[in-house]
Order: C-alpha cells, then sequence, then structure tokens
C-alpha cells in the first residue's frame, strides 16, 4: 500500500532528479549495494561470483543502486540477473533510458508494490534504499522484504535517522497542513515562497549537514514536503528487522556506531546500546544503512584470515601508501568525525600490494610481524569502510 499523495509525488518529482544522458559521463556509487561491500558483510568475502546474483531493487526510483549494480557486475565480468520494482512509472521511465544509455541487460523492470516482492523472488540481494520509512507501515515492508529473501541471501538497506534531519519534521508537519488537497506543482512553489521567508535560528536553516532541498525540485519536495516519512533510531530499525526474522550484519562505517572515541572503554555493553550511545552522542546521523540476512545466518568479514582479498574503496593504494611512509598515521575524516590511526611504516609496503587480486598470504609474503601490521591496517580502513574482502575479480 500507498498513498496516494505519495505516488503522485514520485510521478512528479521521480526521484532523485537524473538525466539519463549523464550515464555517458559519470557512474554514481555509493552504499549500500557495492557488490564488494555487500560480499564483505553478507558472504564472508568469499561468494562464488560465477553464480549469478539474483538482485531485488525494491522502491529502485531513478535507478541508482540499479544501475550501479548492473554496471560494476559487467565490468566484474559477474553474470546476474536484476528486478527493478518500483510504484512510479515516472521514475521507472528513467531507470529504463539510464540502463539503455549504458547497454546493460539482465534486468526486468516492474511497476508494483514491494509488499509483493516474494511473488518475484526469490532473491540473493535485495537492496531497498530511501523507501520503507514511506511506507504507512513500515514492518509490512520490511516483512514482505524478509519473504522475498533467498535462505543464504541479504540485504542492504536505507532509512532516515532522526537527529541528522533535525528540523526537517517541523517543516514537513508545517507544510502537510498548509497545503493539504494541493496537486504537487502547487505544494513545491507555495512551499519554496514559505521557505524563503523561515527565520534563520530554524533548527532546519542551521543544519547545515542535510542540502537535498538545493538539490532541485525534487530534492526539495522529497526533504521537506513528503506526506509519509519517519525516522528509524539504530535501536527502532534493528527492531523491525527483529520483528520481520532478520538480524543486523554489519554498516558501512562501523566506525561511527562505536562510542569508545568518544566516552572510552564501554565495558560489557551490548552492542547495539554501543551503536545507541553512538547515535545519540554523535547527533549527525541523517541516515542508517545497513546489511542484514535471515537471523542466525550468514558469515561475518573474514578480517585476517590468509585466503581472503581485500579491496580498497575510494582511495589510491599508493597515495595512501606515502601518506603513511611520511607520516606513519592513517588519517580519515568522515561524516564530520576525524580519526587517526598510528600504523608502522610495514603499512605502506603492504598497502602497495592490495590490488583486489592477492590474498593476505601473498600481501603478508616477508613482511615481520604481518598480523600486527594488518591489524592495524584493518581496523583503520575496514573501521571507515575504505577496505573490503571480496573475491569478485578471481
Ligand atoms: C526516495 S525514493 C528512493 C529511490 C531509490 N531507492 C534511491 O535511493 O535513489 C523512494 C521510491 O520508493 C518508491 N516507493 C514508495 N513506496 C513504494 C512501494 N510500496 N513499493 C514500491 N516502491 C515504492 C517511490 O515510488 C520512490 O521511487
Amino acid at each position: 500500500m500507498c498513498s496516494a499523495d505519495v505516488r503522485a509525488q514520485y510521478e512528479a518529482y521521480p526521484y532523485p532528479e537524473r538525466k539519463p544522458t549523464d550515464e555517458r559521463k559519470r557512474l554514481v556509487t555509493g552504499s549500500p549495494s557495492l557488490p564488494v561491500e555487500m560480499d564483505h558483510w553478507l558472504w564472508g568475502g568469499a561468494r562464488d561470483w560465477s553464480q549469478p546474483l539474483r538482485v531485488l531493487v525494491a522502491g529502485g526510483g531513478t535507478g541508482d543502486a540499479l544501475i550501479q549494480l548492473a554496471q560494476l557486475l559487467t565490468d566484474a565480468g559477474r553474470p546476474y540477473d536484476i528486478t527493478y520494482l518500483d510504484l512510479s512509472q515516472a521514475s521507472r521511465q528513467i531507470a529504463e533510458k539510464r540502463a539503455k544509455v549504458r547497454k546493460l541487460d539482465g534486468i526486468t523492470f516492474v511497476t508494483g508494490s514491494l509488499l509483493d516482492a516474494a511473488s518475484y523472488g526469490p532473491f540473493d540481494y535485495i537492496d531497498c534504499c530511501g523507501v520503507l520509512h514511506h511506507l504507512p507501515d513500515p514492518q509490512a515492508g520490511f516483512d514482505a522484504l524478509a519473504a522475498a529473501l533467498a535462505p543464504n541471501g541479504g540485504m542492504g538497506i536505507m532509512v532516515y535517522a532522526p537527529h541528522g534531519r533535525s528540523g526537517v519534521y517541523a517543516l514537513q508537519n508545517a507544510f502537510g497542513r498548509l497545503f493539504e488537497g494541493l496537486e504537487p506543482r502547487q505544494r513545491l512553489k507555495r512551499a519554496k515562497a514559505v521557505y524563503k521567508a523561515l527565520p534563520d535560528a530554524h533548527p532546519f536553516k542551521r543544519n547545515v549537514r542535510v542540502v537535498d532541498h538545493e538539490q532541485g525540485d525534487a530534492g526539495f519536495y522529497d526533504l521537506l514536503l513528503h506526506s509519509q516519512d519517519r525516522p528509524f533510531s539504530i535501536t527502532e530499525l534493528s527492531n523491525a528487522l527483529e520483528r520481520a526474522g532478520l538480524e543486523l550484519a554489519g554498516t558501512p562505517e562501523p566506525m561511527l556506531y562505536d562510542p569508545t572515541p568518544l566516552v572510552g572503554d564501554c565495558g560489557a555493553m551490548p552492542m547495539l546500546e554501543r551503536m545507541q550511545l553512538a547515535e545519540d552522542l554523535r547527533g549527525t546521523f541523517k541516515t542508517h544503512v545497513v546489511y542484514a540476512r535471515h537471523a542466525g545466518g550468514g558469515l561475518a568479514p573474514p578480517m585476517g584470515a590468509p585466503d581472503a582479498v581485500p579491496h580498497l574503496r575510494g582511495v589510491d593504494a599508493e597515495m595512501l601508501a606515502a601518506h603513511v611512509a611520511k607520516m606513519g598515521n592513517i588519517a580519515i575524516d568522515t561524516a564530520g568525525s576525524a580519526f587517526s590511526f598510528d600504523v608502522t611504516p610495514d603499512a605502506a609496503t603492504v598497502l602497495r600490494r592490495v590490488d583486489g587480486r592477492a590474498c593476505l598470504a601473498e600481501i603478508g609474503a616477508g613482511v615481520e610481524a604481518f598480523d600486527d601490521v594488518w591489524a592495524q591496517v584493518e581496523a583503520a580502513l575496514c573501521g571507515a569502510g575504505m577496505m573490503h574482502y571480496s573475491r569478485i575479480l578471481l
């Protein structure tokens, strides 16, 4: 189910705003749904990629996750079969055009509700990004996706988080009351006029980390005029997963969910409480991106395992190695929080050997106390989502 307002919104303003011809210039990438990151969190870095990956992109919008997955799997020469599912015809048309510009095949486009996901499955992987918090009954969405997931399958989910969206819900409430009954284009015009008159002290105007309203009409509408939008704390998200028979497998930047840099040792505090503490203390999370799987299933990332194959993300191995050799640390600035990890000079040697093909046994050959050196590298880079394990290129 979906409210008439939500459907009308995404027909009028497909989200996010994308021009299919831009596919000739750039690939939009991000978490979740990067194959290497999925493998790391869901399949112990050991998925057999010669087997086709059956994927559902649930609420696929204008196609970011669809295009990312299809293109990266095509580039890696790995087989896939992707079902794109969304209520909005206008969004689907844009996603289809993007796939066409890139000459991507292996995609089935479906206009329909994710509540019927099981009838298209089962799937090895489900992407559901920015959708579940827009359902009238989000739990029904979690349950429907769980029912569509194969026994060893996994999901990448993004839902909104409350603290980093301060000011958003006050404006959604006000605009919702003011513009009830108007069609989307009138709402947008009127809301933009009122927005200009808001005082600079409004919590939303003070919230410099939320910028979607500056990214075109679809961005403004999705952020401030949505009629169905509820954020989840990490505890609420974990509870929703649990009720659907799922469990949290990991988060792309686990160091952000660790409160110890802020408060010191947390003793025996359970993991979810620690994560909630970090969310409350940091106060900046706009979203939660998590990987999930059926409860009790799945494999942990293969930290330090000799046959594990590391990949770097978003950083050049040579540049990082040069920095490490000069400074003796790995410095990371992520989501407004800065971290620095001391590492030994040998870390530069091993980082130069990370190419997505060499396993740890090969990377460590001839390096004294490799396990210790590597543990430092792992703590910094895996913690920041800058390194993952996968055998996808072998
Ligand atoms: C905020 S957009 C996110 C699009 C895309 N997942 C992304 O992250 O770029 C939400 C999308 O979910 C779709 N949607 C909302 N409710 C849905 C439902 N019950 N079943 C399928 N799609 C739905 C909307 O049409 C819209 O395209």
